[in-house]
């Protein structure tokens, strides 16, 4: 399943996930001149937020369309696969923000990481976790299940618990710091089928038009109920927040 970026819809319906990165950005604690690996940096937002700490940064995405535009913010960035990172002992520091959920493969992605970063080097990031938009997700599985002609529902995420991840970080060689699981319901302000169109069009990349606008319209229905009110669309987020170091 592949999922597909489009750098200016994200920045109409998605600005948030910026808006809402400081608690990380200042768990990182940016410092002069360390070179940083920003891991699914997207449209730089916050890879700009870290250099002007000071941080000499390096943003990596998946996304052509992502990087051109961390481009367009004069930062350093190219085009890598979080699960085919190939650096050595190169990075003082490792950020994440909102990207490793969709790196499946958690355990390739740790590894490297650790091999990424110099000794006594820092991870630390903020992603989905166990709980992550879980009526999101049931409403998406429930509509494939009821339509026989959208074949099967496919999970692009990986939301793990903190202490799956913790014993991950640990079997990988790092010292876990701090890892906390913190629910956020997050408006959407531009509204649920936006951030359906923008985040889950490689779930429904095999459907037809008219498919996918079935699939918009039964699962904002089958949301509305619990994400709707006073006119606010509000999306149960969960984060997992941690911070870990390279021993
Ligand atoms: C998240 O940031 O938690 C997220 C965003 C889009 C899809 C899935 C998860």
């Amino acid at each position: 399943m592949k999922q597909n970026w489009n750098a200016s819809q994200y920045r109409e319906n998605a600005s948030f996930v910026a808006e809402y990165g400081s608690p990380v950005v200042k768990l990182l604690n940016p410092q002069h001149n360390e070179r940083t690996l920003d891991l699914g940096c997207g449209d730089g937002a916050l890879t700009k937020e870290i250099e002007k700490a000071g941080a000499v940064v390096h943003g990596v995405d998946s996304s052509p369309d992502m990087i051109e535009a961390a481009k367009t913010r004069g930062l350093s960035a190219s085009v890598v696969n979080g699960e085919k990172l190939n650096f050595s002992n190169e990075f003082d520091a490792v950020f994440s923000n909102a990207a490793l959920h969709w790196m499946t493969k958690s355990d390739t992605v740790i590894q490297g990481v650790f091999n990424a970063l110099k000794p006594g080097g820092r991870f630390v990031g903020e992603f989905g976790g166990k709980g992550n938009i879980e009526t999101l997700v049931k409403a998406m599985k429930a509509v494939f299940e009821a339509r026989a002609d959208f074949g099967e529902f496919q999970n692009p995420w990986y939301f793990p618990n903190d202490k799956e991840y913790k014993a991950k970080l640990q079997q990988s060689g790092f010292q876990v710091q701090y890892i906390e699981l913190i629910p956020r319901p997050t408006p959407l302000k531009t509204g649920v089928r936006e951030w359906l169109t923008l985040f889950s069009n490689g779930i429904t990349s095999k459907l037809n038009d008219r498919q996918r606008e079935a699939f918009l319209n039964d699962v904002e229905h089958a949301v509305k109920s619990a994400l709707f009110s006073n006119g606010t669309w509000l999306a149960d987020y969960v984060r997992l927040r941690f911070a870990a170091q390279k021993v």
